[in-house]
This record gives structure tokens, sequence and C-alpha cells, in this order.
């Protein structure tokens, strides 16, 4: 399959063809999803609560995030890559936001950026895609600014809608490719998808988005803190990958493990003979 890029993602909005992304932090999980075919890979700064036990993503900084992205890449040549702006790296000002945009291009080599917010961040997406760099929206429920909106909760209900639209046409009018909507009504969803031009990737955004994102620690059930509403697990690992560790605890107090085929040899019998 050739690279995904930009222009191909709009290509498949234009002719209805569903998009898929998953995240991805390092390495084998990388070369998992190119395998199984997704077309967009988004190295997220969900990482501090799927991988490193946080409870938020707002620590995250933006050397974790190239530390991340450098072995996604690696991982899989051919999806699109996002490197996602952690919180506090684009709010300053647009020379703040181009500068870290540009890091995470130049250091983690990611093909896009992602950053959260609506028409209160349009100049700044705006600024780094003058920059040169594609930037992929976040609007709906967004995790950074959780403490502000009260708490993991959806968005966009009831004369609140009107404003979560005014959001997506804002930051697609800053020059966006894409845009993220999570946590919204399902109707809204299809409202924004219809109403934009860009390809809309839904997390909890209904049905009716050009595609669809899940946190691959979820999917695959390997986060138990808690499973989101909108979350299908697809397979559910945890277990599985705990009865392999009792296993191989048992046999190895039961000296089972490791058997001869799993040991070296190059000792001859006099040499043994001789160290005894
Ligand atoms: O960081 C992340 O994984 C995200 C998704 C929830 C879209 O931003």
């Amino acid at each position: 399959m050739a690279k995904i890029t930009t222009l191909k993602l709009q290509e498949m909005k234009e002719k209805g063809e569903k998009i898929s992304m998953t995240t991805a932090y390092d390495y084998p999980t990388a070369v998992l999803v190119e395998k199984a075919g997704i077309e967009i890979i988004l190295v997220g700064d969900s990482l501090m609560m799927a991988v490193m036990g946080d409870d938020s993503t707002v620590s995250c900084t933006v050397d974790q995030m190239i530390y991340h992205i450098k072995p996604v890449v690696l991982g899989a040549p051919t999806p699109l890559i996002v490197g996602d702006m952690p919180f506090g790296s684009y709010n300053e000002s647009k020379e703040q936001a181009v500068r870290n945009a540009t890091r995470l291009m130049k250091e983690g080599r990611c093909d896009v950026v992602k950053l959260e917010g609506g028409k209160e961040v349009a100049d700044i997406v705006k600024a780094i895609v003058d920059a040169g760099i594609p930037v992929m929206g976040h609007i709906g429920l967004t995790p950074q600014t959780v403490s502000k909106l009260g708490g993991f909760k959806v968005q966009g209900k009831g004369d609140k809608a009107k404003e979560v639209l005014e959001d997506a046409l804002a930051i697609q009018e800053a020059g966006a490719f894409s845009i993220v909507l999570e946590c919204i009504p399902d109707q809204l969803g299809k409202l924004i998808t219809e109403k934009l031009r860009i390809p809309t990737i839904g997390i909890g955004g209904g049905r009716y988005t050009d595609g669809q994102v899940l946190v691959f620690h979820d999917m695959v059930g390997l986060f138990d803190k808690f499973v989101p509403k909108f979350v299908k697990q697809y397979l559910n690992l945890t277990p599985e990958i705990v009865k392999a560790l009792e296993t191989f605890k048992e046999e190895v107090k039961a000296g089972k493990f490791p058997e001869e085929k799993h040991t070296f040899g190059g000792v001859t019998e006099e040499e043994l003979e001789r160290l005894y």
C-alpha cells in the first residue's frame, strides 16, 4: 500500500470511504497497526494514561512525545503518523506553537500534528499550517482541558451543539486538513460531517463521521481502569497475558522451564571435569 497522505484522506471522504485510525506509542504496536492496514496512527498524549499510569494527559511534554513518535515512525512506514501536541505546548503564542510543532516534525519525524480546541485556537492552527505543517484539529471533549470542562463528559448537548459546530467550522477555516470529534451526540457528529469539506474522525462522535479512532490499549483490553461507553473491545488481552505470566511462574518454580531445547551447549565433558 502507498504511504497515506492528507490528500488520500480527503479523497476517501469524497468517495465515502471510511477512515480507520488508532493510537500507537511504540515500535511493536506500530508494526501491528501497519500490518492491519489502518490508515492513520495517532501518537497521542493518551499515552500518559494508557502506558504511563497517569490519570490525565496534562503532564505530557514535547520531549516525551518525540521519544514515542520516533519508534512508531520506524515501525509503520505506510500510515499517516500524527504527533499530538501536549497541553501547554501551543497556547502561549503562535511562535511557541510553531516552534513545538516543528520539533515534533523534525525530531519525531511525524507527518502531521494534532492539537485540541475550537475557535480559541483557530489563529494558532493557522500559524502552524502557514509554517508548512498540516494540522488535525480535535474538538468536543478535549481531554487536556478536562478540568475546565468539569470531567470526561459528552459535549455539545442541547443548545451547546451550535458552539461545537462553530468550533468545527473555525478549525476548518484555519486550514486544518481533518478534525477529531470526541464525545458528542450521534446526530451532531452527522451534521458536522456533512457541513465540513475536511474528513471528521470520531471517538464517541457517533456513527456518521468519516472515520473512527480508538486508543489501541482500550480496543485490545490492555487498559483495565475503566472502559468508556464509546469503546469496543475487539480483544481482551489482559486475562490472556496474566494467564501466560502465571504459567511461566509455575513452571519456573516447578523447574519445568527452561527445557533442554531452551539451553546452550559448548563446554566439553573434559573441560567440565577439569572445572569440577
Ligand atoms: O491522545 C489521544 O489518544 C487522542 C484521542 C483520544 C483522539 O487525542
